[in-house]
């Protein structure tokens, strides 16, 4: 490295860094604990997790219900996979839906009828997704899929479920 020129005090680069490395370490700096305000309770909560058949999916409803979820409304593309959590969690408690989260109007369907069948929703996990690896070489088409799919499916459901008056809240993984 060269060092040219002053710095602050008048010396020069490299005697500037030979006193920075002289001093003692700062101390970190530290950050204030996380406060998420108490946090979220599922206890009798109806709550709606789309991409519920796949890996994060599964494991939420899952916790969900071992929390005290009223009702949770397992909705995914693969309906065989929402059907299997049906089964391993029990029919009183798990509803299994197929839905195209990138369907606007099947989405809107479907909160009317929990709406209609269950009550309000709660809580909405907007966790459906898709990662295709691709790059920004991709075509068209698979950018309006992931738009479709992983942004403006997150936005859709609270605009139709909030006016139910629900205590709504939205999670997006
Ligand atoms: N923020 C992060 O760092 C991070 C990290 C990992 C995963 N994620 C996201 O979390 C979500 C779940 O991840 P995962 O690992 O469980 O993925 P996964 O592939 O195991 O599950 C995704 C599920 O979404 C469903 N799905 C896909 N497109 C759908 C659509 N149009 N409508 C309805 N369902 C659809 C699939 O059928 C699948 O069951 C994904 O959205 C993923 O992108 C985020």
């Amino acid at each position: 490295m060269i060092a040219t020129g002053s710095v602050g005090d008048g010396g020069t680069a490299a005697e500037y860094m030979v006193k920075r490395a002289a001093r003692p370490p700062a101390a970190a700096p530290r950050s204030a604990p996380l406060d998420y305000g108490g946090g979220m309770d599922p206890e009798g909560k109806v709550i709606v997790v789309t991409g519920a058949a796949g890996g994060i999916g599964g494991a939420l409803v899952r916790a969900l219900l071992e929390r005290g979820a009223r009702t949770v409304v397992a909705a995914d593309l693969d309906g065989a996979g929402v059907e299997r959590l049906r089964e391993e969690l029990g029919a009183e408690r798990v509803l299994p839906r197929v839905l195209d989260v990138a369907d606007e109007q099947a989405t809107r369907a479907l909160v009317d009828d929990i709406a209609a069948t269950v009550g309000a929703i709660d809580v909405w996990f907007a966790n459906a997704g898709l990662a295709t690896g691709s790059g920004p070489d991709a075509p068209d088409e698979e950018w309006n899929s992931q738009w479709r799919i992983n942004v403006m499916s997150t936005c859709t459901p609270p605009v139709s479920f909030y006016r139910d008056g629900s205590s709504g809240a939205r999670v997006t993984s």
